[in-house]
């Protein structure tokens, strides 16, 4: 088999036949003499303007995934439940849902990423509080769900390696933005990381990969098709990312958001989120026998302190000063806080997402690249979310920052917020469940 004839192929819009997937991904994986970048990223571009139907793409991600490593929960006696999320701005949800659900009973398993650009990450938002480990053997891993009920890793570098070298390849061959190529990256990694259950919380908007409905409703079925294919129980919500989620963008701070939401004292956008979110994961783990009593039970955890209890110990299990989350002012604070206020009266339309998490990049929040290092205790804080009034010198957010020099920050922040003169119906968060 001669990979050019695979390239050929797929650039005249064939269908590719499982053997020539598994000779493309074993032969770019190997070590010695593989596939040069040059074909694969021929490949992949051929891929981004011809597409690939289910079966290739289940065919694609099967092989990715068995590329290296995969993670064996057998010895986890329940069922398995892990969420994923495409990646936004304000993105704390995992630390809210998962030691909620985890609270209501279910196993909850998952291998978190890093941030980068105007996205965070959940492990750098872990790595806030002093001492956590996210980097557990896998024996350590599956003792931990069996004894906490909840532990979040980062991602070992035996897992899915094929995904990771074709990651970096597409970032900088415009390859990205190819809904196969995206599913089979996000689902490879989610089905060698072995949980039988995965909801997959896809995001569209300004500050998300997919910036419409329609685009994130494609990737999201594509994924839960090859999840079910690869016999997991796979199911997908549709959420909003036209504004930043919560309150809080930079790391301490959204952790301590986390937390106030654990109390019961969370925002909105993020409780309603957490709620739906958290309802899907039991029914999934079969703790609960439908949605309502889902969100009943997540409500409660939510109000009477046990999800709040399940993130102290998950904190405390992987070696994290769960003091910090016990006492959340013990967070160190930025040097610089920059209020921003409104220079005119309306109502709030929009909050651009990306430029608030690049405005938190530039802050210190952030990556540019995966070298940075990050300031944890920089970010922005918004008081002002879309539907809410503002009057001419109102505060609409608070910049956190260690850095001098960030006046045009300040300014993109106060550019992010669009008013209007009349009033603004507030969007629900999920728009649409796919199961
Ligand atoms: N996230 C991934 O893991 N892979 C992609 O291709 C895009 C987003």
């Amino acid at each position: 088999m001669r990979m050019v004839d695979i390239i050929e192929k797929k650039r005249d819009g064939g269908k590719l036949s499982e053997e020539e997937i598994r000779f493309v991904i074993k032969g770019y994986s190997r070590s010695k003499n593989p596939i040069p970048d040059y074909q694969m990223s021929a490949l992949c571009m051929a891929i981004l303007f011809r597409g690939m139907d289910d079966e290739e793409i289940a065919i694609l991600t099967d092989a990715m995934m068995h590329s290296g490593d995969t993670i064996d929960l057998s010895a986890v006696h329940d069922i398995t439940v892990d969420k994923h999320s495409t990646g936004g701005v304000g993105d704390k949800t995992s630390l809210v849902v998962g030691p909620l659900v985890s609270a209501c009973g279910a196993k909850v398993c998952k291998m978190s990423g890093r941030g980068l650009g105007h996205t965070g990450g959940t492990l750098d938002k872990m790595e806030s509080v002093p001492g956590m480990r996210i980097g557990l053997s896998e024996e350590e891993f599956v003792k931990q769900i069996n004894n906490v009920g909840i532990a979040i890793i980062g991602q070992t570098r035996s897992v899915d390696p094929a995904d990771k070298k074709m990651y970096a390849l597409r970032d900088v061959t415009g390859t990205v933005e190819s809904i196969p190529l995206i599913a089979s990256s996000i689902m490879s990694k989610k089905l060698a990381a072995g949980s039988n259950a995965i909801l997959l919380d896809v995001k569209f908007g300004s500050g998300a990969f997919m910036k419409t409905f329609e685009k994130a409703k494609e990737l999201a079925e594509t994924m839960v098709k090859i999840g079910k294919a690869l016999g997991r129980d796979t199911r997908a919500i549709l959420t909003d990312m036209d504004q930043p989620l919560g309150l809080a963008v930079g790391n301490s701070l959204e952790v301590k958001e986390a937390i106030k939401t654990l109390h019961g004292e969370g925002p909105k956008d993020l409780v309603e989120l957490a709620i739906e979110a958290g309802a899907i994961m039991l029914e999934q783990a079969k703790k609960v026998n439908n949605l309502d009593e889902g969100r009943a039970k997540i409500a409660q955890a939510m109000h009477d302190e046990s999800g709040f209890k399940k993130l102290v110990a998950l904190f405390k299990a992987q070696g994290g000063d769960f003091t910090y989350i016990e006492k959340p002012e013990k967070f160190p604070v930025s040097k610089y806080e920059i209020p921003v206020y409104a220079e005119k009266d309306g109502y709030v339309r929009r909050i651009d997402s990306l430029e608030i998490g690049l405005s938190a990049m530039r802050l210190g929040a952030g990556r540019e690249t995966m070298d940075d290092v990050i300031d944890m205790s920089a970010g922005i804080l918004l008081n002002k979310k879309v539907g809410d009034e503002v009057k001419k010198g109102d505060l609409l957010a608070t910049c956190y920052t260690n850095r001098m020099g960030v006046e045009k920050v300040i300014e993109d922040v106060h550019n992010a917020f669009s008013l209007e003169k009349d009033p603004v119906k507030v969007p629900p968060i999920v728009h649409a469940y796919i199961h």
